[in-house]
């Protein structure tokens, strides 16, 4: 795929193994300039070194549960850049301690955080970068099942990623008239720092690999490759839709 001349927003970069990295890399090996930016401070000494791997122009340190980091972001990129090609939000977040309560034991403010930061950040973000969105941009952001069906160790992140996904329908629709384009991979469990928190990750990859259509769990590298196809023009017809990267997981009863 040829992407050359094209402009990335990446928000997730946290090490090598966050599926924002993976995305990355793959949108700077087919030739995108990137602008990476990563949640605070404690994390620059991973990311620094990747944005030079990866070539990446602009790397912006920004908390997005802080609007006023979220502005400033703006104007950095809108410093550089007069267009947004692909903006990546692989970005979620829930307070650990409401993971694992039973659901009807959540809190109000671990409900807020997980929403605000799941959903919101992605909605903050578009309204911050919409001067710079042209037609034929394209937004991708990331999904699991536990949005749909109930994953027990998923908790509150399950009903964020609905909202999530409900959102990117509602994007779709808002920003539609103007030929931007916003989509979700709903990803298999993949080892990150994020499902470090998630009790089961081992059960449920065992299980995939007995159950799942392909009788294996997926990788980094398909997730990646899906969201060049939703980024790129190759799904210049696709908006609004939630496109699983499960090795087929979903279909199957049980
Ligand atoms: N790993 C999986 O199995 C899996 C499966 C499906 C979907 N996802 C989704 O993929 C996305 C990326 O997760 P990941 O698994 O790569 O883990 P990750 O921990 O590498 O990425 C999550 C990112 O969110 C960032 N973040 C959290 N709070 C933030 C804030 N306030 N401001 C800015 N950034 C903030 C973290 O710094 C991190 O970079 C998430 O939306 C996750 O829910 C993951």
């Amino acid at each position: 795929m040829n992407m050359k001349g094209k402009t990335a927003l990446v928000l997730g970069v946290a090490n090598q193994r966050s599926i924002a990295y993976s995305i990355a890399k793959a949108l700077s090996s087919a030739g995108a300039e990137l602008v990476l930016s990563y949640a605070n401070a404690t994390l620059a000494k991973r990311v620094e070194p990747i944005a030079l791997e990866l070539g990446a122009k602009l790397i912006v340190e920004c908390d997005l549960a802080d609007d006023a980091a979220i502005q400033k972001l703006g104007a950095k990129i809108r410093e550089h850049y007069d267009c947004l090609d692909y903006v990546v939000h692989s970005v979620a977040y829930a307070p650990v301690e409401e993971m694992n309560k039973p659901f009807h034991h959540l809190s109000r403010q671990g409900f807020g955080i997980a929403l605000d930061i799941s959903v919101y950040t992605l909605i903050a973000v578009l309204k911050e970068v919409e001067s710079l969105l042209k037609p034929g941009s394209s937004v991708l952001t990331l999904s699991y099942y536990g949005a749909q069906k109930v994953v027990p160790s998923y908790g509150v992140m399950g009903v964020a990623k609905a909202a999530l996904e409900a959102s990117v329908r509602y994007l779709a629709y808002s920003l539609g008239e103007r030929g931007v384009r916003v989509n979700a991979i709903s990803a298999g469990p993949l080892r990150t720092l994020s499902t470090a928190s998630i009790s089961g990750i081992s059960e449920m990859q065992k299980q995939i690999e007995k159950s799942a259509p392909l009788r294996r769990n997926i990788n980094h590298e398909e997730v990646a490759k899906s969201a060049l196809y939703l980024l790129s023009d190759y799904s210049s017809g696709v908006s609004g839709e939630v496109v699983f990267v499960d090795a087929g997981m979903n279909i199957m009863a049980y």
